[in-house]
């Protein structure tokens, strides 16, 4: 991968920037990877929802899983364009990196499949982190976090997977009580998960937390 020097600072929160100058809320969009639209990784997203929106922070759930998204075709258009935009326009990966960009904070959630994400997911990494990169780190100090479920092992192999999108393009990563993930097999299981339902509260929690104060908002 090419190495881009990063954006102005102004170029790449401009979205926000003017939402804030509007009094308008800041936002949080999430990407469910799992096939599943109401299972475990839809669970663990909307408990971190819940403290955002405590938070006074607008949400956006995203549907990945099961929907038709081709990985990157390595035509490295995107870095000739240099338009934000993946230059293969036949799926709905314009629309989530539009969505990535105009957001503060952006949670990324996937089911644990042979101890990494789902295709999914990693077509989402893949071609909007190319894209970002290739327009001087578009995602650059947002906030990013990522959210795993899990029937047994394999959890943190996919929870890096995520975090390496994360930090390479400059996004800011908060943490929790322990890694974010929770230890469930059938829809809805993960609400048993006392430790992993706690984590992902914690979670939104810091979330909140790190978005007010790095988009300059409350007490330093
Ligand atoms: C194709 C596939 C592969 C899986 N691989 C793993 C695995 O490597 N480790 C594991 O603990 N669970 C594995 N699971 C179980 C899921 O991670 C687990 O059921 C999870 O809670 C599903 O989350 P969801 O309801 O959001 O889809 C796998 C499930 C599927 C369908």
């Amino acid at each position: 991968m090419e190495r881009t020097a990063g954006a102005g600072e102004d170029g790449v929160h401009r979205a926000s920037r003017v939402r804030q100058r509007k009094g308008i809320r800041m936002r949080v969009v999430a990407f469910n990877g799992s096939p599943r639209t109401d299972g475990n990784t839809a669970v663990l997203i909307r408990k971190v929802f819940e403290e955002l929106e405590s938070a006074g922070i607008e949400t956006e759930f995203v549907q990945l899983g099961g929907r038709a998204l081709h990985g990157c075709v390595a035509c490295y258009r995107c870095f000739a364009n240099k338009d934000g935009r993946c230059a293969v326009d036949k799926d709905e990966l314009n629309d989530h990196v539009t969505k990535m960009v105009a957001a503060d904070g952006i949670v990324l959630g996937s089911p644990t499949y042979f101890a990494d994400i789902t295709p999914e997911t990693k077509a989402l990494i893949d071609r909007a982190g190319l894209v970002s990169k290739a327009n001087g780190d578009l995602l650059r100090r947002k906030v990013g976090a990522a959210v795993v479920a899990v029937r047994r092992a394999g959890s943190i192999h996919a929870f890096d997977s995520i975090n390496h999108f994360f930090l390479i393009g400059q996004m800011i990563v908060p943490g929790s009580i322990y890694w974010n993930m929770s230890l469930a097999r059938e829809k809805g299981e993960a609400l048993n998960d006392e430790e992993g339902m706690e984590t992902m509260k914690v979670l939104g929690q810091n979330m909140a937390w790190l978005l007010e104060r790095i988009r300059g908002r409350g007490p330093k």
